[in-house]
């Protein structure tokens, strides 16, 4: 006889489901903390592979959570690289190409554990999707050093660098502002060489990412191909060598390329003008000592996805600015986050080095665009809905508010290991939409270890009830099913999962043939 599926009812935000049928939920919700803690013992997070290019400065710091002192140790490290067993930063230069498997470990007074990793030594970097901070959505327009470098420093004491978060990007800003009337963004444009100069919110670059690199982490910039950027600055047009080199120079590691003011700014453009920059910028980066990784920002024009790797890209925005209004973030969401993925399938043009990217995490305190910040729009289940889609289609997971200033609340969706690993998985095989039944939605990814990760979506304005289907999950037979917010062991269903999600909220699960 068969049994019936165990109904699974699991209530995200409790408090405010009662008002449901009453009232628009949105400033109702409660910010209910769904992950726990993590503990004291060590465990190792983020990404399992890494790719880095013959002879370019290596650095990669192991992500691990558990009380401190903690020491390291890495099996198997090849010739050329350096471990510090007190912080977990490995540095060097590999001269041969090759794949390096290694094993992590990481003690403390509650123990030691371990896990594997591969250095994969070739022409591909970002082998995972991209993962840190960036400026825009909360300093915009003025950045500066200061930030930057406090910034840094959050990423570490927060603890966000223990669980794989390693870029910290400048968006746009840091060049000067021809016309302008602020003299901290006057000055040479560019100095005897023609080499791009910063403003003097930015007085010396390299001690800049020599402070982000001492922490262990990485260093990101932007530019436009364009003769100005899209806030007014001084951009790479017609000095795209010079620019590219100046980045080398003071040392940093991620490109942000921004289409801005580039044959005009207009978007009737041949696939051959939109490819144009990109490839000369990507070719100008491979003959660089240095890798830095390109990121394409276009908004999705010419169907960028379908072209975006070839012309050297490690990821491509797939359309507008997420929080171009600030009270237009959670349609934005929906629309530009879910619609404009699944319509276009951007899962079949996503994999390792190559990445769709819907653009940042709008979560937490983020600029109110008139001179302060203001909390996210997104409702607490639309920020678990946010950070659960980006690691299903496998987004770069760029947090851009302030993360000076993380609550508890901020801190548990940027931090769930356990929804990190979805993101992070080697496989790098993007997830999809397998079924939509008005505004409820089951996403699946495919996961390396040959488990699947399933989220349930309610895009509708009140409960409802979402069933994934084993035939749409692509399962058959008993599976073991977890949930991946709670951390926590569901037990054991068959034929499909039911769950009651709330409000713009979602179940994110992760499972596995029973017995595996
Ligand atoms: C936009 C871009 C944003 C941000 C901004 C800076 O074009 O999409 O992400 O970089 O420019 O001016």
């Amino acid at each position: 006889m068969r049994r019936t599926p165990r109904p699974l009812v699991l209530i995200l935000a409790v408090s405010a489901l009662a008002a449901a049928a009453l009232t628009p939920l949105t400033s109702a919700e409660e910010k209910v903390i769904l992950t726990p803690k993590p503990g004291p013992e060590p465990r190792i997070n983020g990404a399992r592979v890494f790719g880095v290019r013959p002879r370019s400065p290596f650095l990669f710091t192991i992500p691990a959570t558990g009380e401190r002192p903690m020491t390291f140790a890495v099996e198997g490290l090849p010739d050329g690289l350096t471990l510090d067993t007190a912080t977990g930063q490995i540095t060097g230069a590999l001269a041969a190409r090759g794949e390096y498997a290694v094993t992590f470990k990481a003690t403390n007074r509650s123990g030691t554990i371990e896990r594997g990793f591969k250095i994969v030594c070739g022409d591909t970097l970002a082998l995972t999707p991209h993962m840190g901070w960036n400026s825009w959505y909360v300093w915009e327009n003025h950045v500066t050093d200061g930030i930057m470098r406090a910034a840094a420093d959050a990423m570490v004491s927060s603890g966000m660098i223990d669980h794989g978060y390693q870029y910290v990007n400048i968006d746009d800003c840091w060049a000067v502002k021809p016309g302008s009337n602020d003299p901290t963004l006057q000055g040479p444009e560019r100095d005897a060489r023609g080499m791009v100069n910063s403003n003097g919110r930015f007085p010396d670059m390299k001690a800049l990412t020599d402070y982000i690199h001492a922490k262990g982490l990485k260093a990101g910039i932007y530019t436009s191909p364009g003769p100005l950027t899209c806030a007014g600055h001084v951009a790479a047009w017609q000095h795209e060598e010079q620019d590219v080199a100046r980045f080398v120079e003071w040392g940093y590691d991620f490109l942000k390329y921004d289409w801005c003011t580039y044959l005009g700014g207009g978007r009737d453009k041949t696939i051959d003008e939109l490819q144009r920059p990109y490839r000369l910028a990507s070719a100008i980066l491979a003959k660089q000592p240095r890798d830095i990784v390109l990121n394409l920002c276009q908004y999705g024009m010419g169907k960028v996805w379908e072209w975006g790797a070839s012309v050297g890209g490690n990821s491509w925005r797939t359309a507008d600015d997420l929080g171009g209004r600030f009270e237009g973030i959670p349609a934005a969401l929906f629309r530009d986050g879910f619609d404009v993925y699944s319509k276009n399938e951007l899962h079949r043009h996503g994999g390792p080095g190559r990445w769709n990217d819907p653009d940042y995490l709008l979560i937490g305190y983020l600029s109110d665009w008139q001179g302060g910040t203001a909390a996210t729009p997104l409702t607490p289940n639309e920020q678990y809905t946010h950070f659960s889609l980006w690691c299903l289609v496998s987004a770069p997971l760029i947090f851009s508010g302030d993360i000076t200033r993380l609550d508890d609340f901020t801190l548990n969706i940027l931090t769930n290991d356990e929804v990190i690993d979805v993101d992070q998985d080697p496989l790098g095989k993007p997830g999809r939409r397998v079924a939509k039944s008005g505004d409820l939605e089951v996403w699946v990814k495919e996961m390396e270890d040959g488990s699947k990760a399933v989220g349930l979506f309610n895009r509708g304005e009140g409960l409802a009830e979402v069933t994934a289907l084993w035939a749409d999950i692509g399962v058959q037979g008993r599976q073991k099913v977890r949930d991946l917010w709670r951390q926590k062991d569901l037990g054991v269903y068959k034929d499909a999962l039911k769950a009651f999600v709330a409000r713009h909220g979602v179940v994110l699960v992760r499972m596995w043939p029973e017995g595996k």
